[in-house]
């Protein structure tokens, strides 16, 4: 009797670790632990007003650095689409999104937030936090809504939480670096020179938009949908004056919530990493529902080998514009670019895009290797690559 009960036990014990052990187990079959960082509030946020659309405290994941990289910052603005209307904004209270009572007390850090050098070659031993997205404007807005009870606060929850990173330290930061993917990747654009002026003059500050190319283009039914988004989002959260005014003292503030007007007026050195084919902006842009009523994108939108001739044609205009759109920006030295012909969306928190050993690579270059190059001034990183679908070692990541 007792020996069944120790088979039973060690089968139950196998069962509750054998899963877990599957992705412990590294590369070289070496365990490998997965970094769980704690969540934090940021510190004095509601008195600061810096508070998600529910009215609760922002909040940041941190890991320490060590070693060489002791004193050097990667701060990291955590993405997550937007809000323009009230409903959509209501909705965000009770998601990660719009309340810290929502979010993860422990997340896992990799790709660019991970502290293996092996999987982060040139970052792994910084100071790296992601600060938590929760306003819905890209960390950009300023206003309040008595009606719905909604705090549009993204501009204070970036200002409250640089504060509090600096007094844990980064404020004599020898390097530091900006970074965010998605809505936090078009954060990082905005933010950047902000960011850059946080620090003394001795302190080396760039900053790198994964994913953040949002651009202001002509849909497949010739309309503009993410522009009429974008106005909803910057009128109704009040994002005006926290735009660039090199930016808003020549047009209006909804062309400057995009990347394209905006970065040949960036002073410090800025890196884009996008897919050329991103297919956030293909489904969420391009070919919306509403703009493809009968659903003559359907096939092609979720599986890129189902785009017919015409379809291929538009989606190689609309990289067109992207690169057309980077061409002021890249002739400057103290910039980098890697716009792969691939269809991702956001490429440096994700473990295999970033740093493995089947990554999507330009020219044999990763990413991981580019961005580290181009940060330490190892090489001039301007990788556009050849159109698609040249490409054999991208990582097609198509959401459905
Ligand atoms: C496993 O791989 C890592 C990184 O490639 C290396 O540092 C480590 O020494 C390897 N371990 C063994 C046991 O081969
Ligand atoms: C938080 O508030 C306390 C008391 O007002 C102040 O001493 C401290 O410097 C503040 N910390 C930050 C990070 O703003
Ligand atoms: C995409 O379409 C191709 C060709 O029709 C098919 O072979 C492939 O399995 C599809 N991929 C997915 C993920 O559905």
């Amino acid at each position: 009797m007792k020996a069944v009960w120790v088979v039973r036990l060690l089968v139950l014990l196998l069962v509750r670790w054998v899963p877990g052990y599957d992705c412990l187990v590294g590369v070289n079959g070496t365990a490998t632990q997965p970094l769980l960082v704690d969540l934090t509030l940021i510190r004095n946020a509601t008195e600061k007003g810096a508070v998600c659309l529910d009215g609760t405290p922002g909040a940041y994941h941190l890991n320490r650095g060590s070693g060489s990289g002791e004193n050097n910052w990667l701060v990291e603005l955590e993405g997550g689409g937007w809000c323009n209307d009230i409903r959509t904004c209501v909705f965000r209270k009770t998601t990660p999104h719009g309340s810290s009572n929502y979010m993860e007390k422990q997340i896992e850090f990799t790709g660019i937030l991970s502290n293996k050098p092996e999987e982060n070659p040139d970052f792994y031993n910084w100071n790296r936090a992601r600060i938590l997205y929760c306003d819905g404007a890209s960390f950009a807005g300023e206003g309040y809504n008595e009606a719905a009870g909604l705090y549009f606060r993204g501009q204070r929850i970036f200002q409250a939480a640089m504060e509090d990173l600096m007094s844990k330290g980064m404020q004599s930061a020898n390097q530091a670096l900006l970074t965010g993917c998605s809505a936090g990747g078009l954060a990082s654009i905005l933010h950047c020179d902000e960011f850059q002026a946080l620090f003394p003059g001795n302190t080396e500050v760039k900053c790198l938009a994964d994913a953040g190319l949002f651009l202001d283009a002509t849909d497949v039914a010739g309309g503009h949908t993410l522009r009429s988004f974008y106005e909803g989002v910057v009128t109704l959260q009040g994002v005006a004056k926290n735009l660039p005014r090199t930016c808003t003292a020549k047009m209006d503030a909804t062309s400057c919530f995009f990347p394209q007007n905006l970065l040949s007026n960036i002073q410090t050195p800025t890196f884009l990493l996008n897919a050329a084919y991103d297919v956030w902006q293909i489904q969420e842009s391009l070919a919306t529902k509403e703009a493809d009523p009968k659903g003559y994108w359907q096939a092609c939108k979720f599986n890129y080998s189902k785009c017919n001739d015409d379809q291929i044609k538009f989606l190689q205009g609309f990289r067109n514009q992207m690169l057309d759109a980077t061409k002021e920006f890249s002739n400057l030295k103290q910039n980098g670019l890697f716009i792969n012909s691939c269809f991702a969306h956001c490429q440096s928190e994700r473990q295999d895009t970033w740093y493995g050993d089947n990554s999507p690579t330009i020219q044999d270059k990763g990413i991981a290797k580019s961005v580290g190059d181009w940060y330490f001034d190892r090489a001039e990183v301007k990788e556009i690559d050849c159109p698609y679908p040249c490409d054999k070692t991208c990582h097609n990541l198509v959401p459905r």
